[in-house]
This record gives C-alpha cells, structure tokens and sequence, in this order.
C-alpha cells in the first residue's frame, strides 16, 4: 500500500489574488482555487491596497474550504500550512497570515512563512519535479525583477534586481496610460502580436553595462513623452507597433541578461518565474537564445506563472522537508527580500 500523501495547505493573499491550494507531496496539485480581485480593482487601473485587504478578508476562508473540497480532504488530512509573509501589500499579506495562523494553531500542524518570490521559483517544481539546481532564475512580476543564482534549494544570490520598477508594473503603467484594462501586460502582449517590434526604439536601460542589475523607468518616460506628444499633436498610436515595440524593449533585456547570467555563473539551466514569464515573447526569446549555447529552460505553464497558492505550498514542504517552521510570532513584512529571508532576517 502507498504512504499517505504529505498534504500541505498553501494560502497566498500577497496582493490581488485570494488563492488557496492542496499539493500533494510538495509536486501534485491536488486543488488550486483563486479568487481574483482584478474586476474590483479594474476602475482604479491597478491594486488599491485597502480595498484587496478587505476582499481578502470576504474571500479568504470560501477559498480554503473550496481548496479543500476540490482537492477531496478535510482539514484533519491536512499536514502542513504554508502562507506568504512577504513581500506584497501589509493589510492583504496579514489576511492570509492570520488565517494560515489560526488554521495551524487549531490544527496543532506546523506554520511556514514563505517569500512571495520564493514561491514563485517553487511554481516550477509543480511542473517541472526533476528541475534541480544550480540554476539562474529570472523572476519578474509586477512587484518584482530579481535575477538570482540557486546553488541549491533555499540559497539564493541576487545577481541583479531592478533599481527602480518592475518588468510588470511598467507593462501595467503604460496600458494604464493607453486606457488599457488592469493587469496590462496580458493586455500589451495580446496587441503585440501583430505589431512590428523594430517600429519604435525604445530605449533598453541598463542594457550592454556591467551589471545584472535592470532599469525601467527610462523605458516608462519616453513611452509616455511618446505618448503625450502623439496625442497633443492630434496623431493616432498605432497601438499593435507600440505594443510590440514596447514589449520587445523589455523581453530583449531580460532574455539578454538571463542568459548572460547563466553564462557568467556557468551554469546550463535557467528558469523563469513570475507574472511576466507567462509573456510568449520572453519565452521565445530565451529559448531561442538559449538553445545554441545548450542551456535549457524551464518555465512553469500559464495559470502557474501568475499568482497563485499552489507554489507557495510546494515552496512551503520543500522548505519544511530541510528543516524550516514558524512560529506563532510570524509576522508579514511588506518589503521582505528573498536574501535577507535567507539569512534567517
Ligand atoms: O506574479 P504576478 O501574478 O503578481 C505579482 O507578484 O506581481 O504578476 C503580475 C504581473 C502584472 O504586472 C502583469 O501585467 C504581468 O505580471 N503579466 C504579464 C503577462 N501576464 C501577466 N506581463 C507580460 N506579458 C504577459 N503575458
Ligand atoms: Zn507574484
């Protein structure tokens, strides 16, 4: 007869996703429910803090129990919970913190806080269970541009990081500004696709220098002196170009660096993680640059790369397979890094 399965409850309320999943042994997704705040926040044109903690607060105990009903248990089955704490938005992260708390405690079943980040590096292990490290991973999202090595599970260094937005949030900044609906880089991506990418260069910050560090600010000004310039002089945006030349100015960079990494670090495996890796362009960009050097690429499939519960629960039984639990004291920290994080901060 088979072992029962490790069941771990992981819970992600970091931003706008209540997201609740069931994972099996730390790789089988056993249910993975998510209740999107997106048409809630749609009319501001991005996340309002105090609204999507209040919308946790509705959502969060519907979604656990869907998660637990999908996935054919009940709370006694459960052997873990696994929460986010950070990094993400205070109000929204101490939802998911509390639950994950009080759901533990009544339980008697050991807490693991994990990194938002962290988490989504973990989505490839969901599908990719044979992925081992050392690998460079790029993970960017709408809150985050890191590129780190793993030498292995659990140990991380940062080998460049935006200095000023992330990949995501200026794909959301410029839809914004475009009358594009929240979240804009599905939005940027989809007009892209019958754009030409060369119509206008925009500039690629940071690209070239010595350092793995990313910049998208400079991009975000000239799209919107782009922008503001079209408009005043009365000129129509041929929006499919702007979207793949924008898009394209982005892509370019973080494939180039990404694999520069993984070249610099030696390594043959680089994954990609994150909102912004569910983006076609990117993932045919690195595998086509990848490829010749024989590096191969993982990334996870659509509905993983995006916010959700069920990496934050493979993160959470791998990281208490090697010895890591919380206690009650855990609290959310809002600008938590995935280094300091490492180093027990
Ligand atoms: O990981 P995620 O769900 O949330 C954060 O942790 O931020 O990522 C959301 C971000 C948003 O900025 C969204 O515009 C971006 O990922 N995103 C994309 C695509 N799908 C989502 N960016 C570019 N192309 C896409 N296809
Ligand atoms: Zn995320």
């Amino acid at each position: 007869m088979n072992a029962k399965p490790f069941l771990t409850l992981g819970i992600e309320t970091s931003c706008d996703e209540t997201a609740a999943a069931v994972v099996a042994d730390g790789t089988r997704i056993l249910s993975n429910v998510i209740a999107s705040q997106v048409d809630l926040h749609q009319r501001f044109g991005g996340v309002v803090p105090e609204i999507a903690a209040r919308k946790h607060i509705e959502t969060v105990f519907p979604v656990i129990d869907q998660a637990l009903r999908d996935a054919g248990a009940g709370f006694a089955d459960l052997d873990l919970i696994a929460v986010t704490y950070g990094p993400g938005l205070i109000g929204a992260l101490l939802v998911g913190l509390q639950a994950a708390k009080a759901i533990a405690f009544a339980l008697e079943k050991p807490l693991v806080g994990i990194n938002h980040v962290e988490g989504h590096i973990y989505a490839n292990m969901l599908s990719h269970p044979e992925l081992e490290p050392p690998f460079v991973c790029l993970t960017a999202s709408g809150g985050h541009t890191d590129l780190l090595y793993v030498p292995e599970f659990g140990r991380y260094e940062l080998l460049g990081r935006t200095r000023d937005d992330a990949a995501g949030e200026a794909f959301d900044k410029i839809a914004r500004v475009l009358g594009l609906p929240y979240p804009g880089g599905p939005q940027i991506s989809r007009l892209a696709e019958t754009g030409n990418r060369e119509a206008i260069g925009f500039p690629r910050g940071l690209s070239g220098e010595d350092t793995f560090d990313f910049s998208f600010s400079g991009l975000k000004t000239f799209a919107l002196y782009y922008i503001n310039n079209a408009r005043q002089r009365g000129d129509t945006i041929n929006l499919p170009d702007f979207a793949a030349s924008f898009q394209w100015a982005i892509v370019d960079v973080l494939a180039d660096k990404v694999i520069r990494a993984a070249q610099f670090k030696g390594v043959r495996r680089v994954v990609l993680s994150g909102g912004v890796s569910a983006n076609q362009s990117l993932r045919r960009e690195v595998l086509a640059l990848a490829q010749p050097l024989g590096i191969s690429v993982y990334f996870p499939p659509l509905d993983l790369c995006t916010d959700n519960a069920a990496m934050i629960a493979s993160a959470g039984y791998f990281k208490y397979k090697a010895g890591c639990s919380h206690g009650w004291d855990l609290n959310a920290v809002p600008s938590l890094r995935l280094i300091e994080y490492e180093r027990g901060k």
